[in-house]
């Protein structure tokens, strides 16, 4: 199937501000009368969505072995690439999605210390061809990273998170992770300062998509 649409994905660490920043370039594309589609990992199918409950919510994970955690998340992205990712970007769509394979890469590879090439595999299983055009990889720093992630258990002590409760090493380890991805696709992604105001960040991602975007109404 020809891909004609365009696939930009959001990454970075807990507290980055992707949600915000993925609805703010969706609202931008729309008025300017693209057609855009966003989505979230993991979820974004039902079958995702349930996967996703598992992995984060349920009051059954807390036992999940970091292997089960790579091979869910995994299944719920063969999921979403076939359902949903490859149908709207052969209808021309351009697809916004809230984390995709570099979170493998950076949270079961480098965050639970996974092979990093076994992440490889089974990231290529699910994904197949289908790869982003363009990353945006946004960064705050550690401290308010981990304020922000405090401030959420505080403000939500009954919606746990297992991810989330992970110790603070494994988002150092994240961090890195997402710097050495950063470091081997220069031309894939793109590293968004997201410490400032959400306006702000919002501007600078719009300077970075603005160039490669298709005219609108061509679809
Ligand atoms: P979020 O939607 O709030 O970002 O939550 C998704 C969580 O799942 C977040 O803690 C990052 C984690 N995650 C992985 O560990 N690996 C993955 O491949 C993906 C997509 C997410």
């Amino acid at each position: 199937m020809m891909q004609k649409g365009l696939f930009i994905t959001f990454e970075g660490t807990e507290g980055c501000g992707k949600s915000t920043q993925v609805e703010l370039l969706a609202r931008q594309l729309g008025s300017l009368k693209h057609r855009v589609r966003t989505l979230r990992e993991p979820g974004g199918t039902s079958i995702g969505e349930e996967i996703r409950h598992t992995l984060k919510h349920s009051k059954n994970n807390a036992a999940m072995t970091p292997e089960a955690e790579l091979l869910l998340m995994n299944a719920s992205r063969a999921q979403l690439v076939r359902e949903v990712i490859r149908p709207a970007l052969a209808a021309g769509e351009i697809v916004l999605c809230d984390r995709f394979y570099d979170s493998t890469t950076a949270y079961q590879g480098y965050g639970r210390q996974l092979d990093l090439a076994m992440v490889r595999n089974i990231v290529e299983v699910a994904v197949g061809g289908t790869k982003p055009d363009l990353t945006l990889l946004l960064t705050i720093s550690r401290e308010i990273s981990e304020l922000r992630r405090a401030m959420r258990q505080a403000t939500l002590p009954f919606i746990r998170d297992r991810i989330e409760e992970a110790s603070a090493e494994f988002f150092a380890r994240v961090d890195k992770g997402y710097e050495a991805i950063a470091a081997a696709e220069p031309n894939r992604i793109r590293v968004v300062d997201a410490s400032g105001s959400p306006e702000h960040v919002c501007l600078n991602i719009w300077q970075q998509i603005q160039p490669i975007l298709p005219k609108a109404g061509r679809w």
